[in-house]
């Protein structure tokens, strides 16, 4: 890590703690304590980075050197064309693609190049594919609670009642989510928008630091995708959340004009600022949005 990025992480170590102080929100747990994995260490302020990732594919380089660091509850929004290597990026923070080269490290100690894909999880990276992948037959609240179940730190167990504190974070989860009010209906009745947050709601029972998030919003509503612009920002300060989205008017409202904005091309960073200095490149107007 360069000194400009510890200085950089350090800011928002501060900012990050004072949000927390403003908004009462937990600090994120030490997941990986009880499973032989290492201790996250957020003490730099920087949640994920990503050097000089290359991925290659019969030769086809998807990504290309590749480096990006996401602050400790930083929401970032990701943009570019199709075949830019966004959910390539996703898949190498994941572990389902391992790179020919490059660092990717979450918080300052876990080497992410070195764990497998369930051990990534369990250290606190949740992923959100395009597809909503719920429980059809199992009603909303049974859903949440098999997210738990699948949480394998030890103070989960699959055949224990849920404990008070369980309870409460489904309580939690179901309003942030705005499904409270069908924590029985199936799931399968549900609309695409309402099973997108379920999906959502089913990582964050998790409690993840990390959460990514492929094109959210696709196939949603205006109002629902307004709704998850509402939910992402709220989540804000209390988990770090890259969001990967073609819909513009989605990122403005992500972003409120004060965030930063990423756009890959070919594999690597083409461009990083404010959305409106990203809309102003010329490089980004040709590539993707002047399309
Ligand atoms: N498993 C794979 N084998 C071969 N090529 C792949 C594989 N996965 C991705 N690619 C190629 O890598 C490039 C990057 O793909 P990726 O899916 O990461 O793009 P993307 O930015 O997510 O695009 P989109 O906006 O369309 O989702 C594309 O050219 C794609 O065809
Ligand atoms: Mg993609």
């Amino acid at each position: 890590m360069t000194p400009e990025l510890m200085e950089a992480g350090a800011r928002a170590r501060a900012s990050y703690e004072a949000r927390l102080a403003q908004t009462g929100a937990r600090r994120p747990v030490a997941l990986g304590r009880g499973l032989g994995l290492p201790e996250p260490d957020f003490a730099h302020g920087v949640a994920l980075y990503l050097d000089e990732i290359t991925v290659s594919f019969d030769g086809f380089k998807a990504l290309t050197a590749l480096s990006l660091t996401i602050d400790v509850g930083e929401l970032r929004c990701i943009i570019g064309p199709n075949g830019a290597g966004k959910t390539t990026m996703m898949d190498c923070i994941t572990g389902k693609t391992r790179p020919d080269a490059g660092k990717a490290f979450f918080g300052s100690t876990i080497d992410l190049l070195r764990l497998s894909e369930p051990e990534i999880s369990q250290v606190g990276i949740g992923r959100k594919f395009q597809k909503p992948t719920v429980y059809e037959q199992l009603t909303v609240f049974q859903n949440l609670e098999l997210a738990l179940a699948t949480d394998r730190r030890p103070r989960a167990s699959l055949f224990s009642r849920l404990s008070g504190e369980q309870l409460d974070r489904i309580g939690e989860v179901l309003s942030l989510i705005h499904l409270r009010d069908d924590a029985a209906s199936t799931a399968g009745l549900l609309s695409h928008g309402q099973k997108q947050w379920l999906e959502i709601g089913m990582l964050l029972a998790q409690d993840p630091v990390l959460l990514l998030l492929d094109e959210p919003v696709a196939g949603m509503s205006d109002e629902e995708t307004e709704r998850t612009a509402e939910l992402f920002l709220s989540l804000e300060g209390k988990h770090s959340l890259v969001v990967v989205e073609h819909d513009m008017k989605f990122v403005d409202q992500l972003t409120e004009g004060k965030r930063k904005v990423t756009v890959l091309h070919e594999g690597r960073v083409l461009a990083e600022g404010l959305l409106s200095q990203v809309q102003a490149n010329q490089q980004v107007v040709e590539v993707y949005l002047g399309r």
